[in-house]
């Protein structure tokens, strides 16, 4: 590893697991200090001992991004370790899969409570540090499914990530000058519980090798995403979002064997 992050204090919400992990995992290995934050407190905890034991320096708290209370509780315990927060990464979120006619009202609050709300609660918790420090990134970890792409299920998911970018370019705007950039990562369909719980990972292999990039992503594609808009490799880019889906979004096409010639 190279140290791109060296002496950088993140911040990663829902990062237990998944794609949270593989950026703690790399962030760490980058040389930041990575404050390990999610609701699965035995899957953060042991990703925490994981990282420590080669060498890299976190540590896991408990933070459940749907209380203002709680992010600010986080961002005080990391700053009193490591000192102010650099980076932030909102990647926690929850699943609600009806599709808007059978979405009931309780439902749709909740998604949005986490997936929309709870990176609010995350943004405004670090932007008053990184504003008096001159320098912050937030990188908040949305999807293509709705931004480039719609499905007919998950209304309020969909529409909770077209908001979170929106967002984004919001923070990108209104805070550049005081040295704050903000982007998003827009992940296609990644090997993670999102498509193994469901039980639908064979349809999801099966739907890849029509990718540009025939195959599902994986947690450390995004994670080397949101590892470039983090650090200053970055440096000049605001409040864009960069889609890592291999290509799915924008078009298929059927494996070679199966090209009419
Ligand atoms: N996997 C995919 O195909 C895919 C596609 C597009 C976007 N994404 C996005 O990537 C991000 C990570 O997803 P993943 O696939 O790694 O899922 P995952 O379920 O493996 O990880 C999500 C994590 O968020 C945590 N979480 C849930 N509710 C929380 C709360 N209220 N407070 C704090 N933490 C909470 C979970 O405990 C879990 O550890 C999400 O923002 C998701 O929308 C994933």
């Amino acid at each position: 590893m190279s140290g791109r992050l060296d002496g950088r204090n993140v911040l990663v919400s829902g990062a237990a697991r998944g794609i949270g992990a593989a950026i703690a995992r790399l962030f760490a290995a980058e040389g930041a200090r990575v404050a390990v934050t999610d609701i699965r407190d035995r899957e953060g905890q042991a990703l925490v001992a994981g990282i420590t034991s080669t060498g890299g320096r976190a540590f896991y708290r408990r933070l459940d991004v749907s209380s203002r209370e709680a992010w600010d509780e986080a961002r005080q315990e990391t700053e009193n370790r490591y000192g102010p927060v650099d980076v932030l990464v909102s990647n926690a979120f929850t699943m609600s899969q009806p599709a808007l006619a059978d979405l009931t009202e309780p439902d749709w609050t909740a998604s949005l409570q986490v997936n929309l709300t709870g990176a609010f609660h995350g943004i405004r918790s670090v932007l008053p540090g990184m504003r008096q420090l001159g320098r912050g990134s937030i990188v908040a970890i949305s999807a293509t499914n709705g931004n480039e792409t719609a499905l007919p299920a998950n209304a309020a998911y969909q529409s909770a990530k077209a908001a979170l970018s929106s967002l984004v370019r919001h923070v990108a705007v209104t805070y550049g000058h005081d040295g704050v950039r903000a982007n998003a990562v827009h992940p296609g369909g990644i090997r993670t519980s999102m498509l193994t719980e469901e039980d639908i990972l064979p349809m999801a292999e099966a739907m890849a090798t029509s990718f540009p990039v025939p195959r599902l992503g994986e947690p450390d594609d995004i994670a080397r995403a949101a590892l470039f808009l983090a650090g200053d490799e970055a440096a000049y880019i605001t409040g864009t979002s960069l889609v890592v889906d291999g290509g799915a979004s924008v078009g298929t096409t059927p494996p070679p064997q199966e090209h009419v010639s």
